[in-house]
């Protein structure tokens, strides 16, 4: 599946659900989010039946997002029905960490290969703070858990936020000294309702590699394969990787293979702009495959290119938990 600018599409990112067991900063206000009703939410037969149609455009990655893709009910065997479609090459999943210690195990044997992990500090009290229910000590163990499962390589995600977590970048980029993860620094984005607070906190990323070589030596670029929003680096003797993502100032418009489905089922085809396309209704209406697979095609070949963040301000009506980062 190629788009109108000749890129390979083959990459889909799935929101599960648009609600989560935290809420951090700078994802959610702390009170008054809205979240979908059960309704318009995709069922489990709808999903497997859209990620079905998918792997027949040659999709072959699937991440599951959210929200927090863990409070979905049945994840468990929602992952072991997408691991059973032909073509699915590789489930990967990016998730708080709250739940993963008892989950990891069974989310393994079902077929997820690898997990993101939110993970903003390395202090009890900042962690806290940032994600408003977090517990440092529960996400640790459930990395840990996701390690011991098989699941590799783990990849680490902190939103910079500045005045909360800029002076946490260090001690972050340290742990990649001992162990083989992939840390990865995100910029953060302006979306929907807190988006002011967004633009304000913004720590550039030229800014996080400083702190990071100040304390602890030069970064070595490794090679990248555009495919990713960041491009990897590393510490001089260090056993991991370090990212860092700046889709604002930065994009990778180039080397995108990706689209996303929101929770209630829309083809979302970038992720800092509002462009979406309604599968779940004429799925609902009864159409069929053909039906499908043809708007399907047609929506992703119009897949636009930038993110046009200048031209029109920032997406206002989607939060990040309703696209799933
Ligand atoms: N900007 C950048 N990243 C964000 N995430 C959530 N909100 C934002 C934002 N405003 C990230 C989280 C998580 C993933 C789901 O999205 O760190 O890793
Ligand atoms: Fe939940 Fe992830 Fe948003 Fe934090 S960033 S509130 S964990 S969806």
């Amino acid at each position: 599946m190629r788009d109108s600018f000749g890129r390979e599409i083959h990459y889909l990112r799935i929101s599960l659900t648009d609600r989560c067991n935290l809420r951090c900063i700078y994802c959610m206000p702390e009170q008054g989010q809205t979240f979908l009703a059960q309704a318009p939410r995709m069922t489990d037969d709808e999903l497997v039946r859209i990620v079905s149609l998918t792997a027949r455009l040659g999709f072959n990655r699937i991440r599951l997002t959210g929200g927090e893709p863990t409070v979905r009910p049945n994840l468990t065997l929602l992952i072991e029905r997408i691991n059973q479609i032909s073509g699915i090459r590789e489930i990967a999943m990016t998730t708080n960490g709250m739940q993963l210690e008892k989950m990891a195990e069974p989310l393994a044997r079902a077929g997820l290969k690898r997990v993101n992990v939110s993970l903003d500090s390395l202090d009890s009290e900042q962690f806290a703070l940032m994600t408003r229910f977090g517990k440092l000590d529960a996400v640790w163990r459930g990395i840990l858990a996701a390690e011991n499962a098989g699941m590799q390589p783990i990849k680490l995600n902190a939103v910079v936020v500045r005045g909360y977590n800029e002076n946490a970048i260090a001690d972050l980029a340290r742990l990649t000294l001992d162990h083989p993860w992939q840390m990865r620094f995100i910029e953060v984005m302006p979306l929907g309702s807190i988006a002011d607070f967004q633009m304000d906190s913004l720590v550039p990323v030229a800014e996080m590699k400083e702190r990071i070589e100040s304390a602890l030596g030069p970064l070595e670029p490794l090679e990248w394969s555009g495919h990713t929003p960041h491009r990897p680096y590393r510490l001089a003797g260090a056993v991991g990787t370090l990212g860092f993502i700046s889709s604002v100032s930065d994009p990778f418009c180039a080397g995108c293979n990706r689209i996303r489905m929101t929770a209630d089922g829309h083809i979302r085809l970038c992720l800092l702009r509002d462009d979406e396309v309604d599968v779940l209704s004429p799925l609902r209406r009864g159409a069929d495959d053909e039906e499908l697979l043809e708007l399907m095609q047609a929506s992703i070949f119009k897949k636009p290119w930038g993110h046009g963040l200048s031209e029109k301000s920032w997406p206002q009506t989607s939060d990040m938990s309703e696209i799933g980062g």
